[in-house]
């Protein structure tokens, strides 16, 4: 998604360090940048382009800006085609303001519509050109007045940066709905991003602005306000992304370092959070709302994409290692449902690797006001889920750049094994040498996940062996159904081919009639002894019949499978409930390696956002 990088400073030195701030942002998603800077006159100079911020590089060399204020943007288009023209910065009619943004101002067509009828003319088919031109409508030599008593018009969710050629030495920010960050700088000046990854070489404080807030940087000072004016408090905390998290550590592309980190973010997600002796586990950010997790009956649990995959996993694990009753919705669609559930026995888990995806924040908000116990379970400190939740669990993972998840999806199931497990113990559900046994299966998994990598050369060859299939049938059953969907959401989003996760039981109620020879099967056959094995194997039979390729991914040397399947990658056995975590192994590896082969840009496909902070 669209991403805001702002730098003011005493020194006239502001573009390189903006530039570098854009490149952070990369990894979000966009189709085109662009950069405004400000002299010490008080002069605007924009450039903006399509395609990569190598371009706006080389259109610097050839004719280089400089000024203490400058203010890049990465956009990723929602109203309007990729274009010059559409990409930010947008400046007012006079020229004078200039102005970047996220999100999506929903009102914008009866705003532009109004400013239309006071003489204003607009170029571009954007939302945000309408602020730039809201905000010279209404200012009067005061740019933050000007900016509140715009936003006070706005319609929707934001987070903006301003500048104003009257006031070279000022920079004004805006949120209400989407993340706006205050960097501290280590050498003076003050800094503004979407995003406090892209902060990480000018600041090592940050100041996460509070919902509905606008603040007025200076290259001495920073000072924030509610959209009302009202003074506000505003934390600061220590930066928590580390310049090593985003580097590529010698691999080709950020998802392979990322698949080939999950033994270590496994073992991270672990430290310190299991109780060996009383086979139980510590879960201490939960530690201020246990008592009140123990009156829960039901768990609504909430995400979008992987994270809602990863939800699903864990509603198998809730219900059946902890006995309790839980219910998984995509949070796009809960957030037009009513709700019906009980908030005195029910807590809704919001599951995001971001915590700033919009649905997921907007169904946060409601589950607030219903008066319901909301949990985190989130990949970034300071995010709005990590802020706004009761309480919850960090994912530990580390930053994830690649736009696909892969080592967050199995941080968040296992984050959801030591849940259902601390649960399990303290409803009784499981006793005591059960519980330490569980204890010994996670933390055998680090190691099994480590294995599994080892599918990799055979996970290439069977890419390399099938590129002229572009269609895909990914099958699981219980707590492999969840991983055939996430198989299947990998292959699409980075290799573009079209793949879908089914149950297997479904198969014969549609999407059987798919199968021929060229329809190859990716199917989940893990767990021998698992009572739903036989019947995967009858599923596979099926696929046989009508001359469907299989490729079995499989646990224990299995004659069975062998015999059905024209390919059968081995990976670790462990408990029916923890082999989603080894088993999507081979299944990453797979999406990256065909990613690779049809030339595809693996950190950052097509179309997509690494963050999804519009509805
Ligand atoms: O940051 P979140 O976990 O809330 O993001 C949710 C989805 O946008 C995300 O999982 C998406 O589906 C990934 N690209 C999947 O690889």
């Amino acid at each position: 998604m669209c991403g805001i990088i702002g730098l003011i400073q005493a020194r006239e030195d502001s573009v390189p360090a903006v530039m570098q701030g854009l490149n952070f942002l990369e990894y979000r998603g966009y189709d085109s940048a662009g950069l405004a800077v400000v002299d010490t006159e008080g002069k605007i100079s924009c450039i903006k382009q399509v395609g990569k911020t190598d371009f706006l590089r080389k259109r610097l060399e050839e004719s280089p800006l400089a000024g203490p204020l400058a203010l890049g943007h990465t956009r990723w288009a929602t109203h309007g085609e990729p274009s010059e023209l559409n990409a930010h910065p947008h400046l007012s009619g006079d020229g004078r303001i200039a102005v970047v943004h996220n999100g999506i101002i929903e009102n914008y067509a009866t705003l532009r519509e109004w400013l239309e009828g006071c003489g204003h003319q607009f170029i571009s088919q954007t939302d945000t050109e309408v602020i730039a031109h809201l905000i010279q409508q209404h200012y009067r030599g005061d740019l933050v007045h000007a900016v509140q008593e715009s936003l006070n018009l706005v319609e929707g969710a934001y987070a903006i940066a301003v500048l104003c050629s009257d006031h070279p030495w000022q920079l004004v920010g805006a949120r209400s709905g989407s993340p706006l960050v205050v960097g501290i700088g280590d050498n003076g000046g003050f800094s503004l991003a979407s995003d406090e990854g892209a902060l990480q070489h000018l600041a090592s404080k940050v100041v996460h602005l509070p919902e509905n807030s606008i603040v007025l940087l200076t290259p001495t000072e920073y000072k924030t306000v509610s959209l009302a004016n009202q003074a506000v408090q505003a934390e600061v905390r220590e930066i928590s992304v580390r310049l090593h998290e985003i580097d590529k550590g010698g691999y080709p592309h950020f998802m392979l370092k990322e698949i080939y980190e999950q033994p270590d973010t496994l073992r991270n997600a672990l430290r310190g959070r299991i109780l060996e002796d009383a086979g139980t586990a510590r879960l201490g950010g939960l530690d201020p709302v246990i008592e009140n997790l123990d009156r829960i009956k039901k768990f609504v649990l909430v995400g979008c994409g992987s994270s809602w995959h990863a939800a699903l996993i864990g509603e198998y694990m809730l219900e059946n290692i902890a006995g309790i009753e839980v219910e998984v919705d995509y949070a796009s669609e809960l957030r037009y449902r009513r709700f019906t559930v009980d908030p005195n026995i029910t807590a809704m888990m919001i599951v995001s690797q971001s915590g700033e995806t919009a649905d997921t924040l907007e169904v946060m908000r409601m589950a607030k006001q219903h008066g319901m116990l909301t949990l985190g379970m989130c990949n970034t400190p300071g995010s709005s889920v990590s802020r706004e939740t009761d309480a919850g669990i960090h994912l530990r993972a580390g930053r994830e750049i690649g736009v696909a998840s892969t080592k967050t999806f199995t941080s968040q199931v296992i984050t959801f094994s030591l849940l259902s497990l601390l649960l399990a113990r303290r409803k009784g559900e499981m006793n005591e040498e059960h519980g330490q046994r569980f204890v010994q299966a996670l933390k055998h998994l680090p190691g099994q996940v480590e294995k599994a990598l080892e599918s990799n050369d055979l996970m290439k060859r069977i890419v390399h062996e099938n590129q002229e299939y572009t269609n895909v049938i990914f099958l699981g059953r219980g707590y492999n159904f969840p991983v055939a969907l996430e198989g299947a959401l990998k292959l699409k989003e980075i290799a573009y081919v079209h793949a879908e996760g089914y149950p297997a039981a479904e198969m014969k109620h549609g999407p059987i009639a798919l199968i021929y020879s060229k329809m190859p099967s990716i199917v989940i056959g893990t767990q021998p002894e698992d009572v739903l094995y036989q019947k995967m194997l009858s599923n596979i039979e099926e696929i046989r019949s009508r001359k469907g390729r299989v490729c079995a991914i499989a646990s224990r040397e299995d004659k069975n499978l062998e015999a059905l399947a024209e390919e059968v990658c081995y990976v670790p056995e462990t408990y029916a409930s923890l082999s989603p975590i080894v088993n999507v192994i081979p299944l990453q590896l797979l999406a990256y390696h065909a990613a690779v082969l049809r030339g595809c840009d693996v950190d950052r496909p097509r179309n997509l956002a690494k963050s999804v902070t519009v509805e």
